[in-house]
C-alpha cells in the first residue's frame, strides 16, 4: 500500500485532529502517503483532497473541530454518488481509506466497502458514544467534561435563586452523555431515551426532594431525536410543582473545544491502530478499544448492533440522586 485517504464525516468531535495526526504519522513510518479528503463524503465525491505532510500536522493535536472539515452528504446515500466516489479513489491511486465518524459515517462506509476494492477502516469519533464495538468514542469524554462544567456553573445560580433547572445535553437518540453528566455533575434527576420514566413519577420524586428540604434541583435531559423538547417538559414542571424553573440547552457547545487528555490518547491510539490494521490486511472494519484492547468490528455491526448503557451507572444515578 503506497497511498491512502482520510476523511472526517458527520458531526465533528474533539480529538479528530489528534486522530488525523496519528494516522498520518503512523502511515509515514510505513512509507505510505496520506491524502486528506476535505469536507467528508462530499469532498470525496468531488475529488477535493491534498497530501497531508508534516507541516500540515503542526499544532493540531490540541485543536477541537477537524482541519479536514466535515459535512453530512445526502448524495453519498445514493449508488450514483458512491460510484463517483469510487472513481475518484481509483483515479487518485488510493487503496486504503480511513473514515473518522460515527454511525452515519460507518453506514456509508459499509456500502462503499461492499461496492469497491478499497480497504476501508473506521475510527469511532463522535461525542455521542453510540457506536457498537468500542467502550468509548473519541470526543465523548470532552463533551461530558464540557457538560459537567456547565452543570457546575448552573448549580451556583440554581442554588442562589432556589430554582429548578433543566439542562438539555446532546447525544442524538441515546443517553450516554446525559448519564455520565448526571452522575459526574450530581444532578437530581435525568431523562434519557433508554429508561422510561413517566413525568408524573418524576414530579413526585422532585416534590419529595423539595419536601425533604432541597431548595433547588437540576434535571439532565437527553435531547433524544427532538432537540429543544425540554422547554415543554419545563412548562409542565411549572404547572405541576409550582416552582420557578429555567431551561439551558447546551447544544453545540459540547462539540467544540480542546480535547481532554483521555480523548487525545484514545484518538492517537485508534488512529495509529487504523494504519496497523491496514498493514495487517484488514478491511471493512472499525478499530475500537474494549477493556484496553484494540478490537475490530465489522463496519455493518458498528451501526447495526445496539450499544447498551453501562447498567451499573444507570443504577448508580438513581441511588446517588435520592
Ligand atoms: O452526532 C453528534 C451530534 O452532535 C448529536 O449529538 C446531535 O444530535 C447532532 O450531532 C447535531 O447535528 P448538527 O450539527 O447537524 O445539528
Amino acid at each position: 500500500m503506497k497511498r491512502i485517504g482520510i476523511l472526517t464525516s458527520g458531526g465533528d468531535a474533539p480529538g479528530m485532529n489528534a486522530c488525523i495526526r496519528a494516522v498520518v504519522r503512523t502511515a509515514m513510518t510505513y512509507g505510505i502517503e496520506t491524502l486528506g479528503i476535505r469536507r467528508g463524503y462530499f469532498g470525496l465525491i468531488n475529488g477535493d483532497m491534498a497530501v497531508l505532510d508534516r507541516q500540515s500536522l503542526t499544532n493540531i493535536l490540541p485543536r477541537g473541530g477537524t482541519i479536514l472539515e466535515t459535512t453530512r452528504c445526502p448524495e453519498f446515500t445514493t449508488v450514483e454518488g458512491r460510484a463517483k466516489a469510487i472513481k475518484v479513489l481509483e483515479g487518485a491511486g488510493i487503496t486504503g481509506l480511513v473514515l473518522l465518524g460515527g454511525d452515519g459515517t460507518f453506514h456509508g462506509g459499509t456500502l462503499l466497502a461492499n461496492e469497491s476494492d478499497v480497504s476501508i477502516i473506521g475510527v469511532p469519533t463522535t461525542i455521542d458514544n453510540d457506536v457498537y464495538g468500542t467502550d468509548y468514542t473519541v470526543g465523548f469524554d470532552t463533551a461530558v467534561n464540557t457538560a459537567i462544567e456547565a452543570i457546575d456553573r448552573i448549580r451556583d445560580t440554581a442554588m442562589s435563586h432556589e430554582r429548578l433547572f433543566f439542562v438539555e445535553v446532546m447525544g442524538h437518540h441515546t443517553g450516554f452523555i446525559a448519564l455520565e453528566s448526571d452522575v459526574a455533575g450530581g444532578a437530581e434527576e435525568m431523562i434519557i431515551p433508554e429508561v422510561t420514566t413517566s413525568n408524573d413519577v418524576l414530579w413526585s420524586r422532585l416534590q419529595t426532594s423539595f419536601d425533604n428540604g432541597k431548595k433547588s434541583a437540576i434535571v439532565v435531559v437527553a435531547e433524544g431525536d427532538r432537540p429543544g423538547h425540554t422547554f415543554a417538559i419545563a412548562l409542565e414542571a411549572k404547572d405541576k410543582l409550582k416552582i420557578e424553573s429555567r431551561v439551558c440547552i447546551l447544544g453545540h457547545v459540547q462539540r467544540g473545544g480542546s480535547p481532554t487528555a483521555r480523548d487525545r490518547i484514545l484518538a492517537s491510539n485508534l488512529g495509529s491502530a487504523a494504519i496497523q490494521a491496514l498493514m495487517d490486511g484488514k478491511k471493512g472494519c472499525m478499530v475500537g478499544e474494549v477493556k484496553r484492547e484494540i478490537v475490530y468490528t465489522e463496519l455493518a455491526d458498528t451501526w447495526g448492533k445496539k450499544k447498551e448503557l453501562y447498567p451499573r451507572l444507570v443504577e448508580l444515578a438513581g441511588i446517588l440522586s435520592a
